[in-house]
């Protein structure tokens, strides 16, 4: 650059770019660029203002830059997981979730006291105290490690910095949601899409004094580590943090049955619109401690509690086309792509229509009119087909027979429901490139490799440009290539280098769980990675031979069935998939897997159930004797070494069997002392 005026425009231009990042980073919650990048950016813009007198007097940086952290919030791993919940969104899904927790529990009694909550539309946090002292705060982060945003925590006035009261814990944590008021979000709203995001961004502000200048609020919901532990129910838990000063939503009730629930769901979504902060469904939560404690975690979200949804918001649209799409399952999808129209303040060009018979019973044509609605973070859906504005013209929808690929679809016997599947699917595994591109988006996916920086999006452009066309390809990149590409520099590219580079190493279960095989989800893999130990094992799965044996080995433990089993064996009996899966692992450095609790009582021993518990139920059976260190199998043989027999109608053929084969048996009181000794 030659002249002040080039590097006046030069400046200028870059400083909008800054401007933009800033944008994503704030306004959308949403970076598209990597923090070293964003630095690299700045420090560019600071040295040319230093350097150059002009610009040093228009003072243009002094005025933007500043507001994004330099560096990301240190890094503090959570005393406890911080989950997420599961969602119910009308009556049967809540009915479904009793259901599930009576039977875990084996409640005799009819009723179970829920709690019920507002689940608040904001940005989690959770708080620490030390003998009453506020010594920590954290974001939720990734659930396992949080950001230490303790600063601004504390500028929340209402946040308790001590607590003053008798018998608090020396350990107490406390969980809670963050939010901006409505009334407070109406003189910002120009600067943030959303109440929410406003939160989440100003949560996220390296100064403190930048955070202060927001009202933030807080209710406090949950409970984290406490001890010692004194509060029996969530109900009382509440009743005290809030005489202890804590802000506590005072829109909670206890309930008692699928009634009360449907009843405080209507309630609260009519008082919905009047309140001043945004809720989105409510929590119901189990609110007995100790059966939450009983009942315990999924891989993702607690058994204890489900966020129960408001109804959609609707909106009416025409359907431009309808087109296919193929899942990684080989599921065919069909999608209708609508005149673009806000639902609940986004913007939706696309709806599904779930399967061919949904099509059929609803009769919907390219044309039609319809009405969609959008539930939580869930697809958008059809409703219902206006057909009073139907053209005369208009046919019916023929649903295509193959895949994209060209190959012929098939519909699967359902041994459960006596009849053909309505989901048409195509079986060719990797063989279909739809398919493979759909492996690949579900690889590098969080729960799967977890590559940052090579996302559903970068998979997307990476294909379509033939960098990336097999699970393998990933870690042969044609760095030069992508070098030339518009959005990647050399920062971004390291980032890359290092976060593929660092997903070669793997435990055996997340690995199993990786490469996307139908059926088999992150706790099934886990339960085939237990059994299987190492990648060694696994890999004689690929020979015809072997594979046979560990089938019907795996087909013992419990949790796997039929369907699970079946699945494998068609996905190992196709040779493009197991030749992609071998390349994959010649790639990856795959870490045996560790048994959680190798010291408990069970430890190495395997176990079966027969017959129904007294007060417990099978599956929490299993979960106890996993926790210590059993392994459950399904099928007696001469490995077994318990047999337990339940007092409620156990299988007379399993007693007699495990007899012949000298396996020991225990009754379920010889268990309990077993556990409790
Ligand atoms: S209880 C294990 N109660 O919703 C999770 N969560 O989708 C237990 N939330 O991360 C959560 N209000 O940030 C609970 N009354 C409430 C809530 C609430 C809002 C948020 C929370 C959580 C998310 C789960």
């Amino acid at each position: 650059m030659q002249n002040k005026s080039e590097i006046i425009n030069y400046f200028k231009k870059k400083l909008e770019i800054l401007k933009k990042h800033n944008h994503y980073y704030y306004n959308r919650d949403n970076p598209k660029i990597s923090d070293r990048e964003y630095d690299e950016l700045k420090k560019e813009l600071i040295i040319l203002e230093k350097n150059n007198d002009v610009l040093k007097k228009l003072k243009l940086l002094s005025n933007i830059v500043g507001a994004k952290p330099s560096n990301r919030f240190s890094k503090i791993p959570h005393l406890q997981p911080m989950l997420s919940l599961s969602n119910a969104f009308d009556k049967n899904d809540m009915g479904d979730f009793i259901k599930k927790i009576k039977n875990f529990l084996s409640l005799k009694e009819n009723k179970i006291e829920l709690f019920s909550e507002p689940k608040i539309d904001g940005i989690s946090a959770t708080l620490i105290y030390e003998k009453g002292t506020l010594c920590k705060g954290l974001s939720r982060g990734d659930g396992i490690i949080g950001e230490d945003i303790l600063s601004n925590l504390k500028t929340i006035s209402s946040i308790p910095k001590f607590i003053k009261g008798e018998n608090i814990p020396d350990l107490l944590e406390i969980r809670c949601e963050i939010y901006i008021g409505k009334d407070d979000f109406f003189n910002i709203k120009d600067k943030f899409a959303n109440p929410r995001n406003a939160a989440g961004g100003t949560l996220r502000q390296k100064y403190s004094e930048e955070t202060a200048k927001i009202p933030l609020k807080y209710f406090a919901y949950g409970l984290g580590v406490i001890k010692p532990m004194i509060f029996k129910t969530q109900s009382e838990f509440l009743k005290k943090i809030s005489e202890w000063g804590f802000t506590t939503n005072p829109l909670v009730k206890t309930i008692n049955g699928l009634d009360e629930v449907e009843v405080q769901h209507k309630k609260l979504d009519k008082l919905r619109s009047s309140l001043n902060y945004d809720i989105d469904g409510i929590v119901y939560k189990v609110n007995n401690l100790s059966l939450q404690k009983r009942l315990g975690n999924t891989s993702n979200s607690p058994r204890w509690a489900i966020a129960y949804k408001f109804s959609a918001e609707k909106a009416v649209t025409k359907i431009k086309k309808i087109i296919i799409q193929v899942g990684r399952t080989g599921a065919i999808t069909p999608v209708a792509k609508v005149e673009p129209v806000t639902v609940g303040g986004v913007v939706v060009s696309n709806a599904t229509l779930h399967n061919e018979d949904e099509i059929k019973r609803k009769d919907i044509r390219i044309g039609d009119t319809i009405n969609i609605q959008r539930a939580g973070d869930v697809i958008p859906q059809v409703v219902s087909v206006d057909k009073s504005k139907r053209n005369k013209n208009s046919k019916k929808f023929i649903f295509p027979n193959k895949c994209l690929c060209g190959a012929q679809t098939q519909k699967e016997f359902s041994k459960n429901t006596k009849k053909l599947d309505a989901v048409r699917r195509c079986t060719k595994g990797y063989d279909c490139i739809f398919i493979t591109k759909e492996r690949l988006k579900h690889l590098v996916s969080k729960e799967a490799l977890n590559i940052d920086g090579l996302g559903k999006r970068v998979i997307e452009q990476f294909w379509d440009l033939n960098i990336i066309k097999e699970p393998s390809s990933i870690y042969k990149l044609n760095y030069n290539k992508i070098k030339n590409l518009e959005g990647w520099g050399d920062l971004s590219i390291k980032n890359l280098k290092d976060s593929i580079d660092k997903s070669r190493k793997i435990n055996l279960d997340k690995f199993i769980f990786s490469i996307g095989i139908r059926h088999i989800g992150q706790e099934n893999a886990k339960i085939i990675a237990s059994f299987l130990g190492s990648i060694k094992k696994f890999e004689e799965l690929f020979n015809a031979k072997k594979n046979v044996k560990i089938l019907n080995n795996l087909l013992e433990l419990d949790g796997i069935g039929d369907t699970q089993i079946n699945s494998l064996k068609t996905f190992f009996s196709n040779s493009t998939n197991v030749k992609i899966v071998k390349d994959l692992i010649a790639e990856l450095k795959i870490d045996e897997y560790k048994i959680v609790k190798s010291n408990g009582i069970f430890s190495n021993k395997k176990i079966m159930f027969t017959g129904g518990f007294d007060n417990i139920s099978r599956s929490e059976a299993k979960i106890i004797a996993e926790n210590n260190g059993g392994k459950v199998l399904g099928t007696i043989s001469k490995k077994l070494d318990y047999l337990v027999v339940g007092n409620s109608k156990p299988t007379k053929k399993k007693i007699d069997q495990a007899r012949d084969l000298k396996i020991r048996i225990l009754t379920e009181k010889e268990w309990n002392n077993i556990l409790n000794n």
